[in-house]
């Protein structure tokens, strides 16, 4: 399994653009119509990551994404983070997370912010390992239920 840097949404097939929606749905409950991915606006940079199987023949499936958005000033937006159960655990968040932190953290980002749901404790650890902290609540964001918005300091990147 392999981190490759995504392209624009706007260019992804149909068939990647439901890869990435039945992540989301399947990972974290939450569905998304074809627009809303389509049109997030996330750049062709190295927090623009999608985890696919080097083995597989073309087409590869979508197993994973990683979207970072500028969002203002220097705070960079994790807009999705999401990684099918069959790859969890090995790793292969943390070397998303290391990667997307090098690269915003050259182009002079300093901070971090996303939205988590509120039930899940796992990502809350992961990002709270990383120096993310609760902000506040968020209501109605989420389908279901109430969030949390996460913000914290990027670390200089160790190589
Ligand atoms: C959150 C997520 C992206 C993390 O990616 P991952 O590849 O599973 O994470 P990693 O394997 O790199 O690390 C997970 C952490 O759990 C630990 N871990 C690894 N395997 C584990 C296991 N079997 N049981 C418990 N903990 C485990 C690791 O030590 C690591 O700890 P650290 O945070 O101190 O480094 C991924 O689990 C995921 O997609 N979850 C579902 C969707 C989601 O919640 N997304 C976030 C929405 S905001």
């Amino acid at each position: 399994m392999a981190w490759l840097q995504g392209g624009s949404l706007l260019d992804y097939t149909d068939e990647a653009v439901q890869d990435v929606i039945d992540l989301f749905l399947n990972e974290t409950g939450e569905r998304y119509a074809e627009a809303s991915v389509r049109h997030l606006p996330i750049p062709i940079w190295d927090a623009n990551l999608v985890l696919v199987d080097l083995e597989q023949d073309l087409p590869r499936t979508i197993q994973g994404v990683f979207f970072g958005t500028p969002f203002k000033e220097n705070i960079v937006r994790v807009a999705a983070f999401v990684i099918a159960a069959k790859h969890q655990g090995n790793d292969h968040g943390t070397e998303a997370w290391n990667r997307f932190n090098k690269e915003v953290w050259m182009k002079g980002f300093r901070q971090v912010q996303l939205e988590v749901k509120a039930e899940n404790t796992g990502a809350q650890r992961f990002y709270q390992r990383r120096g993310l902290t609760i902000q506040n609540e968020l209501n109605g964001y989420y389908q279901s239920g109430l969030g949390y918005m996460m913000r914290g300091p990027l670390s200089p990147p160790k190589d």
